[in-house]
């Protein structure tokens, strides 16, 4: 619209001068009317009441100068309106009377408006809109109408243009330019912004903003004209600053968009937590691998975290920061060993770049381990110097924990009972021992038990010092031969092992001491050897045997007899232990060797044919037992046994045996037939007669073969010999026994 009523405006310099020629006629009507009319003195050339009306424009904005076209009376139009600036220059006029052509013309001061402004009608009121204002735009404004009847009006306006300011400059404490992001400022810490705002008419006002809530600011103090420093203070910064943002706000006006500029709050934090994360803080086993994590909370940056075992720093554990940096968590590897019981585990989380950015949590550990046990012999007493009757204490030193709750302790393997009422007296983790006897020498240890196992104490061998004594199980009768030498060993038990040993003969008459250059003693063997000859009758008798050590001499002799040597007597209580179709074992006890070494003979003979069918030899020295193979099956054998020694061959002893038949061997499950009443009396009247028959039969052929003295014919006897002690106590033989030199006669 403002287009086409541009394009109408009449462009011809002559109409120029003929419309500025027409409005100074008007002015000069109105000039007439106002004399007519007014009762004002004339002042001026035109006549306005009261002050200019004020009007707002921002600069490159819009100005609207509002100017009422209203006929004041009835049957009357506006015809012409026309705008000045400054009371002088015409700027704008607006022409309605071609507006039966419908052709209103408005024109404007090309240099002055340009383009910029258009009179608007249709607006109540009507205005003169200027756009892209300038700053030489401000001013005073004349709006003159000219109505078809009533006088002209003129109307007054005053045009403010503002300039708004700059957009604000935010400076932090160092005087410099904060972009987007402001500090890292520190927990506690204070925050100074300075914003800067510069240029702006009319002066600005500067404002802070946090989000919604305006802040308390202070003016600082502007350094050349028009520069505006507005300084925002947030003291005792908390993690709840971090990342806020706020604002320096620049307005002049209310009617342009304020001038902003923004910043976020960056911050270090402390870590705010720290913790390790040990279910309860359980107990450890020592040795084993351990993983121990540990976990902060609330640094910025993310925090470091470190190890230390009672302020020993440890390296083996990994770290890992979570992704939005706050928490970050170590996993240590620990293996603790029962050194670190009690030990205090730490774990610090640091942020170095602030201050007191250190947190910890510590952890004492608790480690189980299995008890550690020593052993040792009750510090009074002297391990090298204890004898039989002495009361012995072991103390078992323990370092456990958890304590244990069991302790045992053990001699030589076998545990050993609490037995006050033989002196052994078991206390947890002392063992006394009254009264000791050698029995109760050996290796002892303890061994306690807790959750983590048992724990085995070292071995403590306690020696017992005894005299000597004999050692039983020893040959005690040597026979001899005149001008034969025999080797007499005297064996003993000492401890400690024996430093001399003496030997003394008794016969009947007296008893002597016999030299030291007759025998030999090894205190390594713990025995003595004595070489002895007998030469005359006297010299056949006793021996006897003392050793002596630290602990004393010994208190009962060993006896040794020395008697003529002679051939052994015969084995006997012989059995058959087992028989088969084609071997016989036979067992017997062997009788007194003679004073000399003994083995034994068997012979076996058909008893039908009296051919020898095996001759064995048996040197076990204290049994004659024989098993015989490889003999025919269904054989009634004879067989004789004897003991040899070098003086000889003792009497034999006879024994009877047989081989099994192969069909008896054979024999298989029995045929199952009813007996009947008539067939059981039947057999039982045929076996009494072949009882009867057979006793008689027996009878006669044993009274004939004892006739006949055939070794095959020997009767079969039990046959028992003497022990060796019976030879020296005569009066208290055996009744049983009969004298071998009786007992079978050839
Ligand atoms: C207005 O003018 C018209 C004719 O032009 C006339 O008829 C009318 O009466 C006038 N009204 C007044 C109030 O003068
Ligand atoms: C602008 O401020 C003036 C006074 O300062 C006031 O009269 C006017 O209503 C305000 N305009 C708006 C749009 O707030
Ligand atoms: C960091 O962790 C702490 C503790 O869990 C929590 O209180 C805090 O809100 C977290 N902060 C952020 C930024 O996630
Ligand atoms: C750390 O732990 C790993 C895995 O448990 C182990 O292989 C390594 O020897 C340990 N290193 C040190 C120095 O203890
Ligand atoms: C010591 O033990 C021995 C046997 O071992 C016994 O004969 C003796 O009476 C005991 N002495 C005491 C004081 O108990
Ligand atoms: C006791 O221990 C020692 C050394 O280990 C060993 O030589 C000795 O034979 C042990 N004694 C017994 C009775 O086991
Ligand atoms: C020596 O022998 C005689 C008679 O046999 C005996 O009475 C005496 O006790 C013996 N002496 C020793 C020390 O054994
Ligand atoms: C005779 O031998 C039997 C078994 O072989 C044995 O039990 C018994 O003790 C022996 N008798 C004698 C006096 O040796
Ligand atoms: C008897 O001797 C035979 C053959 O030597 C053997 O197989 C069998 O086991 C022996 N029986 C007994 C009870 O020893
Ligand atoms: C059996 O053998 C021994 C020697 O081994 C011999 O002295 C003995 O005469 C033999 N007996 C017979 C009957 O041949």
């Amino acid at each position: 619209m403002r287009c086409h009523s541009t394009s109408t405006f009449p462009t011809h310099p002559f109409l120029v001068v003929l419309i500025v020629i027409v409005a100074h006629l008007g002015i000069v009507h109105a000039q007439g009317g106002s004399r007519t009319f007014s009762t004002r003195p004339l002042r001026g050339v035109f006549r306005v009441a009261g002050p200019p009306q004020p009007a707002l424009a921002v600069l490159q904005g819009n100005a609207v100068l509002p100017c009422d076209i209203r006929p004041p009376g009835p049957n009357d139009s506006a015809i012409l309106v026309i705008w000045y600036k400054n009371d002088v220059t015409p700027i704008y006029s607006y022409d309605m009377r071609g507006k039966h052509s419908e052709q209103s013309s408005h024109w404007k001061d090309k240099e002055y408006l340009n383009e910029r402004a258009y009179f608007s009608t249709v607006t109540e009121p009507a205005a003169l809109n200027i756009d892209h204002v300038e700053e030489r735009d401000e001013g005073e404004y004349r709006c003159r109408v000219d109505f078809t009847k009533s006088p002209t009006r003129n109307s007054r306006i005053h045009l403010t243009v503002v300039v708004p300011p700059h957009k604000p400059n935010i400076i932090d404490e160092r005087g410099k330019t904060v972009p987007t992001v402001a500090g890292p400022y520190e927990e506690d810490g204070d925050m100074r912004l300075t914003c800067l705002v510069s240029g702006g008419r009319p002066e600005p006002t500067v404002l802070w903003w946090r989000g919604e809530t305006l802040l308390e600011s202070k003016d600082g103090p502007g350094e050349f004209p028009a520069l505006r420093r507005n300084i925002l203070v947030v003291s005792k910064l908390s993690r709840s600053d971090l990342h806020a943002v706020f604002t320096c706000q620049a307005t002049n006006n209310n009617i342009s968009q304020p001038l902003s500029a923004s910043v976020a709050i960056e911050m270090h934090l402390r870590p705010l937590t720290v913790s390790i994360l040990s279910s309860e803080h359980a107990p450890l086993s020592a040795d084993r691998k351990y993983e121990i994590a540990c976990m902060t909370a609330g640094s910025r940056p993310p925090a470091k975290l470190f190890w230390y075992l009672d302020g020993k720093r440890l390296d083996n554990f990994t770290v890992e920061v979570s992704q939005d940096g706050n928490t970050t968590t170590s996993t240590l590897t620990l293996k603790p060993t029962l050194l670190d019981h009690d030990k205090v585990l730490t774990c610090r989380a640091e942020n170095s770049r602030v201050r007191d950015g250190v947190e910890e949590d510590t952890w004492k550990l608790n480690v189980w381990f299995v008890p550690i046990l020593h052993l040792e012999l009750g510090s009074n007493m002297n391990p090298d110097d204890i004898e039989e009757g002495d009361d012995v204490y072991f103390e078992c030193k323990v370092l456990a924990n958890p304590w244990p709750y069991k302790v045992v302790w053990r001699h030589n393997g076998n545990v050993i009972q609490n037995k006050a009422k033989d002196g052994v007296i078991v206390q947890q983790y002392d063992l006394a021992l009254r009264n000791v006897s050698r029995s109760q020498a050996g290796n002892y240890t303890c061994i306690a038990s807790n959750t983590e196992g048992d724990g085995y104490s070292n071995s403590v061998e306690l020696k017992i010092m005894y005299k000597p004594i004999c050692v039983s199980d020893q040959k005690r009768i040597y026979g001899v031969a005149r001008h034969e030498d025999a080797r007499i060993i005297c064996q003993v038990e000492a401890y400690p092992p024996p430093d001399s040993f003496r030997w003394a003969f008794n016969n009947t008459e007296e008893m002597v001491d016999v030299p030291q250059a007759r025998y030999k003693s090894s205190t390594r063997h713990t025995q003595s050897v004595l070489t002895y000859r007998p030469v005359t009758e006297m010299d056949y008798g006793t021996v006897l045997c003392w050793a002596s050590n630290t602990a004393g001499q010994q208190k009962n002799a060993c006896v040794f007899h020395i008697i003529p040597a002679g051939k052994p007597e015969s084995p006997y209580n012989c059995t058959l232990t087992n028989q088969t179709t084609d071997s016989l074992s036979v067992a017997c006890t062997a009788g007194f060797d003679g004073g000399q070494p003994q083995h034994f003979l068997l012979e076996v003979f058909d008893q039908h044919t009296g051919l020898l069918q095996a001759n064995v030899t048996s040197r076990e020295n204290a049994a004659a037992s024989f098993t015989v193979r490889g003999l025919e099956p269904g054989k009634v054998l004879n067989m004789v046994l004897y003991a040899v020694n070098a003086k000889g061959r003792s009497d034999p002893t006879l024994l009877e045996g047989f081989t099994l038949k192969i069909a008896e061997k054979q024999t298989g499950s029995p045929v199952p037939f009813e007996i009947t009443p008539l067939l059981g009396v039947l057999i039982g009247v045929v076996t009494a007669l072949l009882l009867v028959t057979t006793t008689i039969l027996g009878a006669l052929k044993m009274r004939s073969d004892r006739k006949a003295g055939r070794p095959d014919d020997l009767p079969l006897k039990k046959v028992s010999a003497p022990t060796a002690e019976d030879l020296y106590d005569a009066d208290d033989r055996n009744p049983d026994v009969v004298p071998t030199n009786k007992a079978v006669k050839w």
